[in-house]
């Protein structure tokens, strides 16, 4: 992960980028809630150890503890962020960098040393925590290295203000005058910077992608600054004697050097959308997070198994344009499908008919268990016009927001919206968005292995989600042409998510070029093509994300097929297992539901592609 955001907040990240809710945004999956053990010390550990060393429930009172030890990481990484809270700061750095190596040697002379007492559930964790750990140190090295990038934009105002910031979250005393003398130097420092920045100075040491960056961290800064007066104005009055008249001017000043770094160095023009701007991780960067997600295949051979997948989706949808009537130009038999759409004020009718077939569909076929509470109590909300701009398609997870036209749109976006939300394609989307998909998730993880939470990943979230439209396709979910053509759409799109963000992070292929091959290859309009790009480079997803989808569930696939498909597991108990596990990279889970065990040094090892599709003729009904 190399995003300067992503990785300031990456804890956040984890946990806000959990659910994708459709093709076009995501939405918040709040972290499972645990209760920290009062005084949960490492020594302490220790001690429980030795008192229970009885083994209660199969589980040996080692594992248990490795149990607490990742739910109190998970609650102390919390209380860091909170406490530790402005992402730019050298002294959260060092303070979090201190924290994750004392839990990785606690986890090698605690845990590692007790290894055969661990049993497979333990040693999963082992290295679900072994890998996270680990990753978290190794995002906290690139952004010391991107800090230095960011430097001549930061270095000569910032630092000061960061220190009374700090001051305030400890409390310490400090002089107002000194305050005052801090605020009218940084503010002549960030006057001349973004003059400098106008006359075009920094153009060739600032990177777009670095100056992106620098204007999150000056918007942040700055609402620490406003928190940070907040805080002493008026309860203490040598700080509004001395601060007042130095804070009256200071917002604005940081509001113009913002626009000059919009307009001079990332180059958007006031009022125009967002540029897409993205920097390639390279391949190294994409290795590194393969290894993560314990994928052992190299990310050329992930984009050929996305263009063997695409190939796939084509020829099926030129069966399907050939049953229409439409030959084999399947991308003309695909705008008749999108002009299939209810009419405006019905969608959320459509939307319940929807949910409902899907769940009719998997309780009959005894596929997977909904309980009632999450069957029943998904509630439906409408998207605002502002939203809707962002997200053209329906977003879901815990709820489903739903997308449709108002009054107040252009007639051109009325269509867009109605087309891009037609029956078909939204028959894939609200069971991807609700049950069995991402609602059915939310629900297990809430409630099974919470300590888990922490381990989310696409592969597993989004693999999982989009798994359910291949084995549905495979049992024959989609009857007719139209059906067909609307689950295709989306499997066809999961498969150039893998092409085109793996290209673009290898430098093979520009924004641009991944926007005409959405819109050439995978029939989306321009403006739905454009969104989605932006979004995948300017920060919200980390360099896998668009990958996971399709990579994720061709894992769950094969997965299937080894247990399902040689009768170890039905159908219904391997799902519910699945969501019962809660999140993690898939090869772990695999362990799990095979019972293997694992050494302290595992590799990725699993290779889960073999391309085989299932015939779908044999299988209607
Ligand atoms: C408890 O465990 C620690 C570490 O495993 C060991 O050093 C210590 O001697 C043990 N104490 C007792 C009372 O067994
Ligand atoms: C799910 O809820 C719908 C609507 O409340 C209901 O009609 C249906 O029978 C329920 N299905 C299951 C399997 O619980």
């Amino acid at each position: 992960m190399r995003y300067f955001y992503v990785l300031i907040t990456l804890f956040i990240f984890c946990i806000s980028s959990s659910f994708e809710t459709n093709v076009d945004s995501k939405m918040v999956l709040k972290k499972p809630r645990v209760s920290p053990r009062d005084g949960a010390e490492p020594h302490v550990l220790l001690e429980t150890r030795n008192r229970t060393s009885t083994p209660k429930h199969g589980k040996s009172s080692i594992a248990e503890d490795l149990t607490q030890f990742i739910q109190d990481i998970s609650v102390d990484e919390r209380d860091l962020n909170d406490f530790y809270s402005i992402s730019i700061s050298p002294t959260r750095l060092r303070r979090l960098g201190e924290y994750y190596t004392e839990r990785q040697n606690e986890l090698v002379t605690v845990f590692r040393s007790s290894w055969d007492e661990l049993g497979v559930d333990g040693e999963v964790d082992w290295l679900l925590i072994r890998g996270y750990l680990k990753r978290q140190q190794d995002s906290l090295r690139s952004i010391w290295v991107q800090l230095k990038d960011l430097e001549p934009v930061l270095k000569s105002w910032a630092p000061p203000l960061v220190e009374l910031c700090e001051q305030r979250e400890e409390v310490i005393r400090f002089e107002a005058k000194d305050a005052a003398q801090a605020l009218s130097d940084s503010g002549r420092a960030v006057d001349a910077l973004a003059s400098s920045i106008r006359a075009g100075d920094l153009k060739s040491t600032v990177s777009e992608f670095a100056a992106y960056r620098a204007v999150s961290a000056v918007e942040e800064l700055q609402s620490h600054l406003t928190e940070w007066y907040g805080f002493y104005a008026t309860y203490d009055p040598m700080f509004d004697w001395w601060v007042k008249q130095e804070w009256q001017q200071f917002p604005s000043k940081l509001s113009e050097l913002v626009a000059a770094i919009n307009e001079h160095l990332v180059g958007i023009k006031p009022g125009e959308d967002d540029a897409i701007v993205g920097q390639p991780v390279g391949r190294d960067g994409i290795l590194a997070d393969l290894q993560a997600e314990i994928i052992p295949y190299s990310p050329e051979e992930l984009i050929k198994i996305g263009e063997t997948e695409y190939d796939w989706c084509e020829k099926e949808m030129i069966k399907a344009s050939q049953d229409l009537g439409y030959g084999k130009d399947w991308l003309k038999a695909l705008e008749y499908v999108k002009t299939l759409h209810v009419e405006p004020g019905e969608q959320i009718y459509l939307v319940h008919e929807l949910a409902n077939e899907a769940v009719e569909y998997v309780t009959k076929h005894d596929m997977v268990t909904i309980p009632r509470i999450a069957n029943e109590t998904w509630r439906t909300t409408m998207m605002s016009p502002a939203a809707q701009k962002v997200n053209p398609f329906f977003l879901g997870g815990t709820l489903i927001q739903v997308s449709y036209p108002t009054n107040s749109m252009s007639y051109s976006d009325k269509m867009m919206i109605m087309r891009g939300n037609n029956r078909y394609f939204s028959r894939s989307t609200v069971f991807h968005e609700m049950n069995p998909g991402h609602h059915l998730q939310y629900y297990y993880i809430s409630r099974y292995k919470t300590y888990r939470g922490m381990f989310t990943t696409p592969f597993w979230i989004e693999g999982n989600a989009f798994y359910w439209e291949m084995i549905l396709w495979d049992r024959g979910f989609a009857a007719t042409p139209e059906e067909k053509i609307g689950m295709l759409f989306w499997r066809m799109h999961r498969a150039l998510r893998i092409i085109f963000s793996l290209k673009f992070h290898l430098n093979l292929m520009t924004p641009q070029e991944c926007i005409d091959m959405l819109v050439e290859k995978g029939g989306h309009e321009r403006a739905t093509a454009e969104g989605e790009v932006r979004r995948s480079f300017n920060g919200d997803y980390s360099p896998l994300y668009q990958a996971g989808y399709m990579l994720g569930a061709l894992q769950f696939y094969a997965l299937r097929k080894e247990i399902v498909g040689r009768g170890s597991m039905t159908e219904r108990a391997f799902h519910d297992a699945i969501l019962k596990q809660n999140q993690m990279p898939i090869e772990m889970l695999r362990a799990l539901l095979k019972g293997e065990h694992l050494n302290w040094d595992h590799k990725p090892s699993w290779k889960f592609y073999d391309g085989s599709h299932k015939d779908t003729k044999s299988h209607r009904g």
